[in-house]
């Protein structure tokens, strides 16, 4: 299992992640996705609403890269690995799709999915938590809230 518990709780808490591609001429391409969610122990799996470029890219070239940070407690996670894009005809799209739209409330209607078979997770940590060892989660989501101008 790589998507452990603490793993998957983070990221349901995350509003976006940020994948990255890379284009046929070794472009980098890196794009918000908020329609995203773990699907078993090893994958994520995204909408594809609006996000060619990130299609074209995973067509010829399967190895992206997806993080995430919950933005009041400022931690997160950097997931590599390899995608694919899944349409209706794939076995197991239909289990995918209703786990989106349990998420857009079919107000974003898509027709494909990029599914990202995870082989590696690194986490993110804001720099308080290291230059300064007794920072506590309290601490960093009163400052944040401080730095996004969130009620206090
Ligand atoms: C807050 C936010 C959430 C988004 N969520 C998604 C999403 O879940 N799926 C998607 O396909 N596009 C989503 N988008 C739109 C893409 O990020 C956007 O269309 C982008 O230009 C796609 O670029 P690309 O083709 O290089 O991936 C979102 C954009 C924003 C700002």
């Amino acid at each position: 299992m790589i998507l452990k518990p603490e793993i998957k709780e983070l990221m349901e808490q995350s509003v976006l992640c940020w994948l990255a591609t890379v284009s046929e001429e070794s472009m980098p391409n890196v794009s918000p996705k908020e329609i995203f969610t773990a699907f078993g122990q090893d994958q994520v799996i995204i909408a594809n609403i609006a996000s060619p470029q990130t299609v074209r890219n995973i067509k010829t070239q399967p190895q992206v890269c997806l993080s995430f940070v919950e933005v009041l407690v400022q931690k997160g996670y950097q997931l590599k690995g390899n995608a694919r894009i899944a349409t209706e005809s794939d076995p197991g799209y239909q289990e995918m799709k209703q786990t989106l739209e349990d998420m857009t409330l079919g107000k974003f209607p898509f027709g494909s999915i990029i599914v990202m078979e995870v082989e590696s997770v690194k986490p993110i940590l804001a720099p308080s938590y290291l230059f300064y060892p007794e920072t506590q989660e309290a601490d960093q989501i009163q400052e944040a809230k401080r730095r996004y101008n969130l009620e206090v």
